[in-house]
């Protein structure tokens, strides 16, 4: 039996910031940010988008495509997750009108959430293939103002879908997994922005990226020229192209060529959304799907990294017809629709983002921002509204 996924949606905030503004506020040549970080624009969550509402409206991308009775497992991976006891699954299981039969909860390791949850569905589809799972990863990305981070911000939520005879992707039974307890980067409960070792963990990465590759490869009799295309966790752009480069080195000259082609479709969105930490991965697969030249049947590598660290590699084959799944023209319109922010707008907007309202005060969102926000904090119970 063929599982994957079936429905991929996602949501980025109305607001952005461009990173030549970001680079001249910063002192920075531009061209540092462009393409020695690879990075055009971040997205940037005022108060009224966290994780919950950016999760609900990444899966209403698709929701009236599906049948919401089959839906018996909800995921939500997360590690800017808005309350320490209750999942953020609720919240969306509640917004989406689901069953209450479904089976929710959150799950967290870093950027590598998502992958979590979709090979925990990608199992309870296999045994269940008359039911779906809904894995949604959302966060927002906070080193905070002026670090060395800043340029890798972002915020935004995808949203999959996974079943028995999927329509986009089948994922390949197999993986191979690499982890090490080490402090790369990482979020204490008392810090809304994160720590980093940026050097140390960009090395780590590509490590478990050359662990996690060359292991797959070995298990499944497959050499590098079988990709049509590999995507990556990208925290930042340049940091897949450097895992894609040792990816292709040594290879033919036609495998190098088609995997950087490849490379250059899946980075579209990310350069232009930023880091969404669980997200990112599938962000640009939907990329590589939008922008890419893939045929029904194309072998694609996914390489999954969560700082801490957690990586996996592992494949899938793309679906006839996957192109009447995908909303392209809904998800330029997304972007295209967001607002310039000024640095100093950008800067106000991102502090008064890091402080919970206050009891009682209600916040109110922007017109044209997603169609669900988080609308303040009521007897210490987050408020979620629709439009
Ligand atoms: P930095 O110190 O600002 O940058 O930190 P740099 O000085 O290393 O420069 C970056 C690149 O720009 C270099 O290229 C420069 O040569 C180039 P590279 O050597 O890397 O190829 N450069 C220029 N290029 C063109 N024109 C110029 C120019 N000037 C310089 N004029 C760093 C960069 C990424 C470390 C920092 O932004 C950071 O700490 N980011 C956060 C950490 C991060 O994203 N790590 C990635 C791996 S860990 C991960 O992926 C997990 C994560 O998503 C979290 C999770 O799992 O939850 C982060």
């Amino acid at each position: 039996m063929k599982v994957g996924i079936d429905q991929i949606g996602y949501f980025t905030p109305n607001k952005y910031v461009d990173m030549v503004d970001l680079a001249h506020a910063r002192n920075q040549d531009p061209n540092k940010f462009l393409i020695g970080i690879g990075q055009s624009k971040m997205s940037v969550a005022d108060a009224t988008q966290d994780t919950v509402s950016m999760g609900i409206n990444a899966t209403l991308r698709y929701l009236n495509k599906i049948n919401k009775s089959k839906v018996g497992l909800l995921i939500f991976g997360t590690e800017s997750s808005v309350d320490q006891s209750k999942s953020g699954s609720l919240f969306v299981k509640s917004a989406l009108k689901l069953d209450p039969s479904v089976r929710a909860f959150e799950v967290k390791e870093a950027c590598f959430g998502l992958t979590a949850g979709l090979m925990i569905a990608q199992d309870f589809v296999r045994l269940h293939p008359d039911q779906t799972a809904i894995v949604i990863g959302s966060d927002i990305a906070r080193y905070g103002l002026k670090t060395a981070g800043e340029v890798t911000q972002g915020a935004g939520s995808v949203s999959l879908l996974i079943s028995s005879n999927p329509r986009i992707l089948e994922l390949n039974e197999g993986h191979s997994a690499y982890s090490e307890d080490i402090n790369d980067f990482w979020r204490p409960n008392n810090s809304k922005l994160a720590k980093v070792d940026g050097k140390y963990s960009t090395q780590v990465y590509l490590d478990f990226f050359k662990h996690t590759f060359n292991d797959y490869k070995e298990q499944k009799n497959l050499e590098t020229r079988d990709f049509a295309a590999i995507v990556y966790h990208l925290p930042f752009t340049k940091m897949g192209l450097k895992a894609n480069r040792i990816a292709i080195e040594g290879e033919d000259e036609e495998t190098n060529a088609r995997l950087m082609d490849s490379f250059t479709a899946a980075k579209e969105l990310n350069a232009n959304v930023g880091n969404i930490y669980t997200g990112s991965l599938y962000l640009s697969l939907l990329s590589l799907l939008e922008n890419g030249d893939l045929k029904a049947g194309d072998l694609t590598g996914l390489f999954s990294y969560g700082s801490g660290a957690m990586a996996e590699f592992y494949s899938a084959n793309v679906v006839e017809g996957y192109e009447k799944q995908i909303d392209k023209a809904g998800d330029e319109a997304l972007l295209a629709k967001r607002k310039k922010l000024s640095v100093d707008e950008y800067e106000r907007i991102f502090s008064e983002a890091l402080e919970d309202p206050k009891n009682g005060v209600e916040l109110v969102s922007d017109e044209d921002s997603g169609k669900y926000y988080f609308a303040g904090i009521k007897d210490d119970i987050r408020q979620y509204q629709a439009k």
